[in-house]
């Protein structure tokens, strides 16, 4: 039995933070900012809007798409590194707020590929035959991490959600394939070094900043090129596909020249490439989400169409997952 999307939907915060706004808080510019990454905006929270606010009106959204009663959810599995707390986890607080009588869930940490390794896990639920619906939501608060006096990495981010719900397929499609990768030896390329059990929170750590997203940029970027091509065309290869038969691939929004190099490594022709990072930039764990969400909304597949979806994220974390598209509407 094989899992399949049935319904998509996402959520961004209403406040929009322009490269121009940025750039009277740190020395940048709307140029450099274009031109380096392809961001020209990104989405961020209200002063009491958190992680999962973004994930309860996803949920909402998708109980109504498909016409579910909360009732109806077995699992709600959560891709973030920015929860609201450390525990309870966003999931329980999404199960509260939605009235998922029947739900259980969890916080899966994997940063930018937190929503594939997430689609991963749930999508292992279905075809074990146990579960009916499952939630698979990826949503990062990433302006709660960020040093807006760091122009290395507050011009990167944004605040954002996406999410799907998951049934058994009836015909076949669905999740076909996926390879996942973690390799620990990244890890400090891109950290949040203090705040958690290693450096608890002190008066030292906050003036240090070391509360906040650190990154190597120039490692990160070269990582994410080579760990995204290498994950999608080892799919391709092993579903004997070639980047031609794919109809849309939705990569992890990082940076668009990260996006544009991985494609042409996959032989993947421009028109086939989602690209929403000019209006959101990196949500983190909602990139691939909220770029599906929309790709649905705008009726870009149809049954039977290949899509493919590929992430890379601290830790470091990558992977790609192959989907025959089944429409559900
Ligand atoms: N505005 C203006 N100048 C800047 C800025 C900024 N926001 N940031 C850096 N610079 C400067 C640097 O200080 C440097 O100045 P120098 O030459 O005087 O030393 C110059 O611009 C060039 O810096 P580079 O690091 O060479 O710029 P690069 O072209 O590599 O772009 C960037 C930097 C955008 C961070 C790129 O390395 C990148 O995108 N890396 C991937 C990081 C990433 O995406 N992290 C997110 C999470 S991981 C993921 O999602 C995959």
């Amino acid at each position: 039995m094989k899992a399949t999307i049935t319904t998509t939907a996402h959520y961004v915060p209403e406040k929009v933070l322009t490269n121009i706004e940025i750039a009277k808080l740190v020395d940048t510019s709307d140029e450099w900012i274009r031109s380096r990454t392809g961001i020209a905006q990104r989405h961020i929270v209200a002063e009491n809007e958190a992680t999962s606010d973004m994930c309860t009106e996803v949920a909402k959204q998708l109980l109504e798409k498909r016409d579910l009663s909360p009732n109806d959810i077995d699992i709600i599995i959560v891709g973030t590194v920015t929860p609201d707390h450390f525990t309870p986890s966003t999931a329980a607080i999404i199960q509260d707020n939605i009235g998922a009588a029947n739900a259980w869930g969890f916080d899966l940490s994997a940063a930018c590929s937190g929503f594939i390794f997430g689609l991963e896990t749930g999508a292992k639920f279905i075809e074990s035959g146990t579960y009916q619906h499952i939630m698979v939501i990826g949503a990062d608060t990433m302006t709660s991490i960020l040093d807006f006096t760091d122009r290395e990495t507050c011009v990167l981010f944004g605040d954002g959600a996406g999410g799907v719900i998951l049934e058994p397929s009836q015909s076949g499609g669905g999740i076909l394939d996926s390879i996942l990768h973690t390799d620990g030896s990244g890890g400090t390329s891109l950290w949040v070094p203090a705040g958690g059990s290693r450096h608890p929170a002190t008066i030292d750590t906050i003036n240090e900043h070391s509360h906040y997203i650190k990154q190597d940029g120039k490692r990160v970027f070269k990582f994410a090129v080579k760990g995204m091509a290498d994950v999608t065309q080892q799919i391709l290869k092993n579903n004997n596909l070639t980047g031609e038969k794919i109809k849309l691939f939705i990569p992890h929004q990082a940076n668009k020249r990260i996006i544009d190099a991985t494609a042409k490594r996959c032989g993947i022709s421009n028109d086939k490439v989602l690209i929403n990072i000019e209006w959101y930039g990196n949500t983190t764990a909602g990139t691939i989400p909220i770029g599906l969400s929309e790709a649905v909304e705008k009726g870009e597949l149809i049954d039977g169409d290949f899509l493919l979806l590929a992430s890379f994220g601290a830790g470091f974390t990558w992977g790609s997952i192959l989907i025959k598209w089944e429409s559900h509407l």
